[in-house]
C-alpha cells in the first residue's frame, strides 16, 4: 500500500506561508512538479554565508522529524565545526518503519521542498558534498532521477545531489548504518562513538536530517521563525507528518500541529468498546509503545504528554487497533520482525530478540506455558541497554508496552481464550528478509 492522500487538513489547503494547514504538503495536483513548486514558494532562499541559518532554525524551535525529536540548530552547529567543504549533509528518507508511509508522501508531493532544505543545509554547514538517502523500492514511483536535471537546468543546486538507494529494512536508515551505506558499505548500525556528526560518511562529519525535517527547513528560511512558531505550542513547534492508520483500515498522511489532539487525528470513539483490552493505540511506530485508546484520547501529539504516558511521538506513526484484533497477536507479529531485522552483530540483539519474540508468539498462542510472561519479562530486561544501537531497547520498549495494555488479553491466552474475531492482520509486517544481500 502505498498512500500519498493527506487527510482532512488538507481541506484548509492555504496559500504557502499563509496561517493554515497544510505547509509540507501541495495539493495532489501539483504531482512534484518543479514550475508548481517554484510558483508556490519562489527560488532557493540562499543566505551565501556558512552559518547564518542557523540561527534562525534554532529561533524555530525545529527538531528532527525522524524519529528522535534533537534539536536541529544543535547538530548543524556540530558539524558546522568542520573544515569549510570537509562536511557531507544526507537527506533520510530511508522509511524503514513499515507503518511509516510519510516521507514516502513527502518524496512524491514535494519532492523540491526536501532538496531545497538539503541545499540549504549543505550551505548552513559548509558542506563540500550532498546525498540523498532514499527507500530503493521507490525508485520508480520518485521521479528523482528527472527532478535533479531539471533543477540543475534552471540552476537551483550549488552542490550536485548525489542519490543512495537504500534496502527496504528496519535498521537502514538508523544513522550509522546509512553512513555505512552510504560509505559504500551494507546499511547495517556501526558501533558508536564516534557519532557521525564527528565521523560518519567517510570518515567525514556528516549532517543527517530525515528529508521532513529538511522540508521544513526550506520553509523557515522562506517565511521564517516566526512563522513556523506560529503552529505547535512553544516548547513543540511547527508542525509534522503523521501515518494515520484508522482501525477501519484505511491509511492516510495528514499534516498537524504538534499539540493536535490525537483523537482529532484517529477515530478513537469507534476503538474503544472491547472491555477485554482491544481498545488500543499504537503511538510511534514499532519503536514505539501501545496505550490504551482511553488514555489517547486524553493526550495531544506532543512528546511533553506521550512521554509520561511512555511513548513518543517518533516519525508520527498512530494506529487504532480495531476492536475485533486481539493485540498479542498484532504484537507478537510485529516482534517476529523486529527479531529478524536485527543486524545479528550483538550477541543479546542476536540471540535475545528472537528468544523474546518466540515466547511474545507463545503468548499469543493458544497454549502458553504458565512460565513463558516470566521468560518474556526476564529475557527483556537481559537484552535492553546491550546493543550498538537501540535496536534491543526500542524492541523491548515496544513489547512491555504491550503487555501492559494487553494485559486482561494476557489472562485470556493464560486461560486458552482470545478476544478476537479475527487475525486477519492489521499492522503492516513486510516479509521476512531471504539473503544476507538484502542490507546493500
Ligand atoms: C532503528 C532506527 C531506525 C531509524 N530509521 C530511520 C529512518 O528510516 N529515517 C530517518 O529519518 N531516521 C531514522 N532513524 C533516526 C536516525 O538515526 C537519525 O536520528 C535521523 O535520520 C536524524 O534526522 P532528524 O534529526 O532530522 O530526525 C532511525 C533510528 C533508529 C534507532
Ligand atoms: S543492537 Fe542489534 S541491530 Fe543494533 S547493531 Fe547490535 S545486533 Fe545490530
Amino acid at each position: 500500500m502505498s498512500p500519498v492522500t493527506t487527510g482532512a487538513t488538507r481541506a484548509q489547503q492555504t496559500p504557502a506561508g499563509g496561517s493554515g494547514l497544510p505547509r509540507l504538503l501541495p495539493p495532489p495536483s501539483h504531482g512534484g512538479d518543479l514550475a508548481a513548486h517554484l510558483g508556490l514558494h519562489g527560488p532557493v532562499p540562499y543566505r551565501d554565508s556558512a552559518g547564518a541559518l542557523i540561527g534562525e532554525v534554532r529561533a524555530a524551535g525545529l527538531t528532527g522529524r525522524g524519529g528522535a525529536a534533537f534539536p536541529v540548530h544543535r547538530k548543524l552547529q556540530a558539524v558546522a565545526a568542520a573544515r569549510p567543504g570537509r562536511a557531507i549533509v544526507v537527506g533520510n528518507a530511508a522509511e524503514g518503519e513499515p507503518a511509516s508511509h510519510k516521507d514516502e508522501a513527502l518524496l512524491f508531493l514535494a519532492p523540491h521542498l526536501i532538496l531545497d532544505g538539503l541545499q540549504l543545509a549543505a550551505e548552513a554547514v559548509g558542506a563540500g558534498r550532498a546525498v540523498l538517502y532514499v527507500r530503493g523500492d521507490l525508485r520508480a514511483r520518485t521521479r528523482l532521477d528527472d527532478y535533479l536535471p531539471e533543477r540543475d537546468a534552471y540552476g537551483l543546486d550549488r552542490l550536485p545531489v548525489e542519490i543512495v538507494w537504500s534496502p527496504h529494512r528496519f535498521l537502514a536508515g538508523e544513522e550509522s548504518a546509512l553512513a555505512s551505506r552510504v560509505s559504500g558499505g551494507p546499511a547495517v548500525p556501526q558501533f558508536t562513538p564516534p557519532r557521525v556528526f564527528e565521523r560518519g560518511v567517510d570518515g567525514r562529519p556528516t549532517l543527517v536530517q530525515n528529508v521532513e525535517t529538511l522540508a521544513h527547513l526550506a520553509l523557515i528560511a522562506r517565511y521564517g521563525p516566526g512563522w513556523f512558531r506560529a503552529m505547535g505550542t512553544p516548547d513543540e513547534p511547527g508542525t509534522m507528518l503523521c501515518t494515520l492508520r484508522q482501525a477501519s483500515g484505511s491509511v492516510d498522511v495528514a499534516e498537524a500541529a504538534l499539540g493536535t489532539p490525537l483523537a482529532a487525528l484517529l477515530h478513537l470513539p469507534a476503538v474503544t468498546g472491547n472491555e477485554e483490552g482491544g481498545g488500543a493505540v499504537l503511538v510511534g511506530g514499532y519503536h514505539g509503545a501501545w496505550l490504551p485508546a482511553a488514555q489517547a484520547a486524553q493526550l495531544t501529539l506532543s512528546n511533553a504528554q506521550l512521554r509520561p504516558a511512555g511513548a513518543f511521538t517518533g516519525a508520527g506513526v498512530l494506529a487504532a487497533l480495531p476492536a475485533d484484533r486481539c493485540g498479542l497477536i498484532e504484537s507478537a507479529r510485529v516482534a517476529r520482525y523486529l527479531a529478524l531485522e536485527s543486524a545479528g552483530q550483538c550477541g543479546p540483539c542476536r540471540s535475545g530478540l528472537p528468544s523474546i519474540a518466540a515466547a511474545m508468539s507463545e503468548l499469543a498462542g493458544s497454549h502458553p506455558e504458565p512460565r513463558v510472561l516470566d521468560n518474556l519479562t526476564r529475557w527483556a530486561g537481559l537484552v535492553e541497554g546491550r546493543g550498538a544501537c537501540h535496536h534491543p531497547d526500542g524492541t523491548v520498549r515496544f513489547l512491555r508496552s504491550a503487555l501492559r495494555v494487553f494485559g486482561p488479553e494476557v489472562r485470556l491466552h493464560q486461560q486458552r481464550r482470545c478476544s478476537a474475531e479475527t487475525d486477519r492482520p492489521f499492522l503492516p509486517v513486510p516479509a521476512g528478509p531471504s539473503t544476507e544481500a538484502d542490507w546493500s
